[in-house]
């Protein structure tokens, strides 16, 4: 399964803004590299726990934070980054093939994701020692 962290970007949204407030729109193959088929948002997520712990074989994501902040932590086997996402005009592309772990969730933390696919069990890599078989290592 190649796949590299090196290929998971941030991505700079569009900011609507007036005195009024903000709009940051999405659609998908603009954007973000695949069309949308699911959104889904993690929320009251409790102090100091962790979320993620599996990667994907095919879905493509786009993380976003709503509100508040959390530490995306991005590994591909070789190689990790750390990234912060705080603000709502920034969102993370991650590809498949790619373990992340969702830590350091700020009270209030809104996680915004939009997905190249529907929730499917299968497509997900739950267990790190079959992650790194997969990737050979
Ligand atoms: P999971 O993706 O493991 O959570 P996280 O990565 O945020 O820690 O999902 C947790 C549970 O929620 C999982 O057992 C199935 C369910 N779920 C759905 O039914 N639909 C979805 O779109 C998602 C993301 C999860």
């Amino acid at each position: 399964m190649e796949s590299s962290i090196f290929n998971c970007n941030v991505i700079e949204l569009a900011k609507i803004n007036n005195r009024a407030g903000n709009i940051t729109p999405i659609h998908g193959l603009r954007e973000v590299p695949f069309s949308i088929k699911r959104v889904y948002y993690l929320y009251d997520v409790p102090g100091g726990e962790t979320r993620g712990g599996h990667a994907h074989y095919d879905l493509h994501q786009l993380i976003v934070s709503a509100s508040g902040s959390f530490d995306v932590i991005l590994d591909d086997g070789k190689n990790k980054k750390v990234v912060n996402l705080n603000r709502p005009n920034y969102g993370l592309y991650v590809t498949p093939g790619i373990w992340r772990d969702l830590v350091n969730f700020s009270s209030g933390a809104v996680l915004l994701v939009l997905a190249s696919m529907p929730y499917v069990e299968s497509d997900y890599i739950r267990d790190y020692e079959s992650f790194l078989k997969l990737k050979n290592i």
